[in-house]
């Protein structure tokens, strides 16, 4: 199946999934790149593997819509079979969720619903939880709000900041998501997926 990765940022998920694709952990392949921002990392890691890297700035267009638009066009392109959301900072809005239903996934560092939005491990620390974790769900049009398919939980370990916090609850990112995103590549459906059971991830 062909897989379009939507990412803002470092890319390590984009990263995690190549590598599992590479060693045959992940039944994916890679169709390209978005971004909505041009110095992403994540898009030098597309160009590194000869993929399509595909920039979609919103300040290039009117409005939200005209970029939701612009996006869901730019995804299509690819012909991907489903969209990944790794680090993807943006809200996906109704033409790229309409053209995509029930076809992207996102992968979110708490366990939701708890701390969705911005920032969830230090949300995590503020809220002074001792367990916290990964979550992989269906993009909606809510914050963070789409169906859960997967999750993994991490310890809070005391002295915790939210930079090391955040380092461990990617690490487990790192494992759940491309197995997700494998599970759906060999057309699994999304209740055996939501049935996973998921270890905690090792502590530090
Ligand atoms: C990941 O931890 C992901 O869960 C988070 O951004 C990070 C991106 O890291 N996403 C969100 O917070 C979305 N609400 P990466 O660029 O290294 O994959």
């Amino acid at each position: 199946m062909r897989v379009a990765v939507l990412a803002s940022g470092r890319g390590s998920n984009l990263a995690a999934l190549a590598r599992a694709i590479d060693e045959g952990r992940c039944a994916a392949t890679l169709a390209g790149v978005l971004s909505d921002r041009a110095s992403a990392p994540a898009l030098e890691l597309a160009r590194a593997r000869g993929l399509p890297a595909i920039v979609v700035p919103p300040s290039a267009h009117a409005d939200r819509a005209a970029w939701d638009e612009a996006l869901a066009r730019a995804i299509a392109q690819l012909e991907p079979g489903l969209v990944v959301l790794a680090g993807f900072m943006r809200l996906i809005g109704p033409a790229t969720l309409a053209a995509f239903r029930d076809r992207i996934v996102n992968v979110h560092p708490s366990l939701l619903p708890a701390f969705p939005g911005m920032d969830a491990p230090r949300q995590a620390l503020d809220a002074g939880v001792r367990i916290t974790g990964c979550t992989v769900h269906l993009v909606d049009a809510g914050v963070d709000t789409g169906r859960i398919l997967a999750q993994a939980a991490v310890r809070v370990s005391p002295g915790d900041d939210a930079a090391r916090l955040h380092a461990r609850i990617q690490a487990a990112e790192h494992a759940l998501f491309p197995r997700v995103v494998d599970a759906l590549a060999r057309g699994r459906s999304m209740d055996e997926i939501a049935r996973f059971e998921e270890g905690e991830a090792p502590r530090p």
